[in-house]
């Protein structure tokens, strides 16, 4: 049980929640997740996967979630105090490479949280965090994460803000001009299943390193529902697949089958 310590609306059905956890918060890091069960009934029943968005050295984890549906309603709606259940820190997150390679990460709508939490890992990088959002109001306002050095260049679908078009227009013009420069990139994305089949098939064709972080339906989170299986890239031409709960949620591009996806 973690006791609710703030839970703010920081954009249009974005909120950001902070749970009280030194456990949590000092085993985590960036790109693992956390199951929550909403509330103590039985519905829903199951408890459903966040991505941490960050911890904090006193002993707060961050969720960044947006409200999607029945079990994020119920949780928009817990207040300061309230003691939730709360399973963490799960599954296989992002592997910070030793490179030179300049970090840029791209995160679409509410895949931006597990980047955030990265962005803060790598503060004494130079880094390029791309994110696109549908309309300025979904924009995350990410002071409210304590995070004035990172520095996003936005896109928005309707062009209400910053680059008009989507995020992977955004990233395939910069992909494109730093591609052709020649510039040792690597790429850190999280977002939409079509947003990261398009930074895979750029990051593939310009031969850059490439980690994402998928989304998949998961029930249990520990590797013994079957729910949250991906297609493995196939290794002599035998068929496998991945738990994205345990193997994931971070792969490496080669890792997986992305004409499965
Ligand atoms: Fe159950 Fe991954 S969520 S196996």
């Amino acid at each position: 049980m973690a006791e609710i310590a703030w839970n703010n609306r920081v954009a249009d059905r974005t909120f950001l929640m902070g749970l009280k956890s030194e456990e949590i918060a000092s085993a985590s890091g960036p790109g693992q997740f956390v199951m929550i069960k909403v509330n103590e009934g039985m519905d829903p029943l199951l408890r459903r996967p966040f991505s941490i968005c960050g911890v904090r050295e006193d002993g707060f984890v961050f969720i960044l979630y947006r409200v999607v549906g029945k079990g994020t309603t119920i949780l928009s709606h817990a207040g300061k105090g309230e003691r939730i259940r709360i399973m963490g820190p799960l599954g296989k997150g992002f592997i910070f490479s030793k490179s030179d390679r300049k970090p840029l990460l791209v995160g679409g709508g509410i895949g931006i949280a597990p980047l955030l939490f990265l962005a803060r890992e790598m503060k004494d990088r130079e880094i390029i965090f791309m994110a696109g959002f549908g309309t300025s109001k979904d924009i995350i306002d990410i002071h409210d994460l304590g995070d004035p050095h990172i520095r996003m260049s936005l896109a928005t679908d309707d062009g209400s803000k910053g680059f008009a078009g989507t995020i992977t227009e955004l990233f395939e013009e910069h992909i494109n001009r730093i591609g052709n420069a020649g510039d040792p990139f690597e790429i850190y994305a999280c977002g939409p299943q079509a947003m990261l089949r398009k930074v895979v098939s750029m990051a593939t064709a310009y031969d850059i390193p490439c980690q994402v972080s998928m989304e998949a339906f998961m029930a249990c989170g520990l590797g013994a529902c079957q729910g949250c299986a991906v297609k493995a890239a196939s290794k002599n031409g035998q068929m496998d697949y991945h738990h994205v709960c345990r193997e994931g949620p971070v792969f490496y591009t080669q890792e997986i089958d992305w004409n499965s996806q």
